[in-house]
């Protein structure tokens, strides 16, 4: 099983270019990280610069930086960890599993670039992480990221009743996609 360092980089889908996250990408990020339209369903909106490089220097080994015509557009998230097991076969479920996440620069999106950088984190977890599950989490009112997992062949496995807290205070419906590497490989 091999770490994102360990995999062959930059990697190029169409039109982006993906390499590891390093610290010096978090200015190019912050410049739209920060709008609200971004922030709306990501897992924390941090009013300055200094929290939100505190933020991303701690989620380096994770982190991919996405380009576009040389310029970052997109950051992206390959978690790897253990899959659910009973405690006799806990070893042979390690690193078993991907949580994925995407957000791209909203002056570059609507044009399909989600989910060719989506795609591409699939070919990663599956083909070059080893990974048998990629799991993606988000809120059922986002729309653009559920049609993202659903676009690449993501099952629907989970939507959980008022489960997760917004920051306005309102409990909303979360939703879970996963796919197995089975069905990305034998994918039409
Ligand atoms: C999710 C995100 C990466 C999608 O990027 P994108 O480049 O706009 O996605 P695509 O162009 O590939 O579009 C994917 C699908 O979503 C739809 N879509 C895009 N934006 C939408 C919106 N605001 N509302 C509803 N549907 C939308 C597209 O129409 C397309 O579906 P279709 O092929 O059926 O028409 C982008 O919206 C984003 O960065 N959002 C903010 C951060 C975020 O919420 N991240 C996910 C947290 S779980």
């Amino acid at each position: 099983m091999r770490t994102l360092a360990e995999l062959p980089w930059p990697r190029h889908t169409a039109r982006l270019e993906l390499r590891p996250a390093v610290a010096a990408d978090t200015a190019g990020l912050w410049r739209w990280h920060r709008l609200p339209e971004v922030t709306e369903w990501m897992t924390a909106a941090p009013s300055d610069l200094e929290s939100f490089a505190a933020r991303v220097e701690a989620r380096l080994d994770d982190s991919v930086t996405v380009r576009l015509e040389g310029r970052i557009v997109g950051s992206a998230k390959l978690h790897v960890e253990d899959g659910w097991a009973q405690a006799e076969v806990a070893v042979q479920a390690g690193r078993q599993q991907c949580e994925v996440g995407w957000v791209l620069d909203p002056a570059v999106q609507g044009r399909g670039l989600g989910t060719e950088l989506a795609r591409e984190l699939l070919a990663i977890a599956f083909d070059g992480l080893g990974v048998r599950r990629v799991v993606a989490l988000c809120f059922a009112d986002n729309t653009a990221s559920w049609k993202v997992m659903q676009k690449l062949g993501m099952r629907q496995e989970g939507r959980y009743r008022a489960e997760s807290l917004h920051r306005s205070g309102r409990w909303l419906d979360g939703m879970t996609w996963a796919i197995l590497a089975d069905e990305w490989r034998n994918r039409d």
